[in-house]
This record gives structure tokens, C-alpha cells and sequence, in this order.
């Protein structure tokens, strides 16, 4: 499996992602826009890295917000299309960095339902923290390890781990340490975390831990 394997898995199942979701009560994306919501104006910017059929930025349109969207499935842009609330949209695979936009140029950015495809999250996150405007939210989920996972000694615990999923690809899951990691070295602050536990899908598997962060570019 290479690293668009699971781009051309959505591409698969673009038009019933919506109802897949609703399906599996899956509403990380709302649990995400809540845990955002005070930090944003209307008229503000914001980029959706791996924006999909929208989901999660159609709530940020809602309030107000300008809409740009990345992602790497053609299939899951044109249901986003469909939905008319993003302001601009196109084909990209966000881990083909730099980015196509200039230094501060988005009030904010989230990436929901994304980073438990990539292991190594850093040359992203650099990234995110490069176009954000001071004092902009970076809002993401991780696939979080669970206690038993973390369990490992602390020198010899990895950060991240992939494991095989019950949605047939694998994930990786990322350690709070690596997180913490990533927000130091890039200068973000995290202001709120969430830990969500996400249905497998599959009766015989447990549900995935799964955690929702919201960082701020703070520049002093
Ligand atoms: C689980 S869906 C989440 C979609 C949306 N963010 C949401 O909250 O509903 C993951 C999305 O990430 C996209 N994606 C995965 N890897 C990507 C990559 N390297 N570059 C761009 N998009 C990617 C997939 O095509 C898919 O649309």
C-alpha cells in the first residue's frame, strides 16, 4: 500500500461517505467545529486540508466563514462540490509540501479525519503553522494510542504505531508525546484537546480512540 492507497479508497466510496457517517454515528467533525467555534468571526478564512465531501467546513461556512478546500480524491471533491459553500476547491495531496499558498494566508485551518492516514505528521504541521495568520487556529484529529498502547515504556514508546483497521486499510496512531513534540517545534500552543471514541465499524473490533486538538499560532 502506498501512501494514495487510501486517497483512491474514498474515491471508492465518495457518495455514500455522508450516509456511511450518519450510519456509524460519526460526528467528530461537529465535536471538532464546537471545540473551534469561540475562536472564530465571520468573514474570517479558512482552509479544510482533506476538505472530502465537506463535512466539516460546511458547519464552518454556516458561520460564516470563507471556504477554501483541499483533498486528493476527485470523487469526494465533486460531492463537496454539489453542497455550493466552498469558495474555492481543488485536487491536492497535502503531503506534497510546500503547500500552494503564501505565508499567512488563511485566518485558520483544520484537518479532520486525515492524519491517522500519515505517519510522520511534521512536514504538514510545519506547513500549517506557515500559512496560518498569527493568532489562527489549527484544528486536527489524530488517532490517538490508547492507555494499554502507551503502556510501553516511556524511552521505547514510539511516535506513532500503524495498525490494520476493520475499514480494510491500515492507520497509523500518533502518541501525545509526538504531539507535544510537533507544538513546541512549530510554536503552536495547544489550547484544547478531546479525546472521541470512533465506531470500528465492526461488532468483533474494538471502537478506535481518536482525539480532537485545537493549536494557536501565538507569535510574541
Ligand atoms: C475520512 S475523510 C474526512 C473528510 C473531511 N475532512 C471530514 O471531516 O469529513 C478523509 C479525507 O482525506 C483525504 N485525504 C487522505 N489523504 C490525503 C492526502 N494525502 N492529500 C489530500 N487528501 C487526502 C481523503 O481523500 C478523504 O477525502
Amino acid at each position: 500500500m502506498d501512501n494514495t492507497d487510501h486517497i483512491k479508497s474514498h474515491d471508492e466510496f465518495a457518495s455514500t461517505y455522508d450516509s456511511q457517517a450518519k450510519q456509524y454515528n460519526s460526528y467528530g467533525h461537529e465535536v471538532l467545529f464546537g471545540m473551534c467555534y469561540e475562536y472564530l468571526k465571520q468573514g474570517d478564512s479558512l482552509l479544510d486540508l482533506g476538505i472530502g465531501t465537506g463535512l466539516s467546513s460546511a458547519l464552518f461556512a454556516k458561520a460564516g466563514l470563507n471556504i477554501t478546500g483541499l483533498d486528493g480524491s476527485l470523487e469526494m471533491l465533486k460531492e463537496c462540490r454539489k453542497k455550493g459553500f466552498a469558495k474555492e476547491i481543488k485536487q491536492y495531496n497535502i503531503q506534497n509540501v510546500p503547500l500552494p499558498y503564501s505565508d499567512n494566508a488563511f485566518s485558520h485551518i483544520i484537518c479532520c479525519g486525515v492524519f491517522h492516514f500519515f505517519g510522520n505528521l511534521l512536514p504538514t504541521i510545519k506547513e500549517a503553522y506557515r500559512i496560518l495568520k498569527p493568532t489562527g487556529i489549527f484544528a486536527f484529529t489524530i488517532a490517538s494510542l490508547t492507555a494499554k498502547e502507551s503502556g510501553l515504556e516511556c524511552e521505547t514508546m514510539p511516535e506513532y504505531i500503524e495498525v490494520q483497521s476493520a475499514w480494510g486499510i491500515p492507520i497509523f496512531k500518533h502518541s501525545d508525546k509526538y504531539v507535544n513534540k510537533i507544538a513546541q517545534t512549530h510554536r503552536l500552543t495547544i489550547q484544547k484537546e478531546q479525546k472521541v471514541l470512533v465506531d470500528s465499524g465492526d461488532k468483533d473490533t474494538d471502537d478506535i480512540l481518536f482525539k480532537v486538538i485545537v493549536m494557536q499560532k501565538i507569535v510574541t
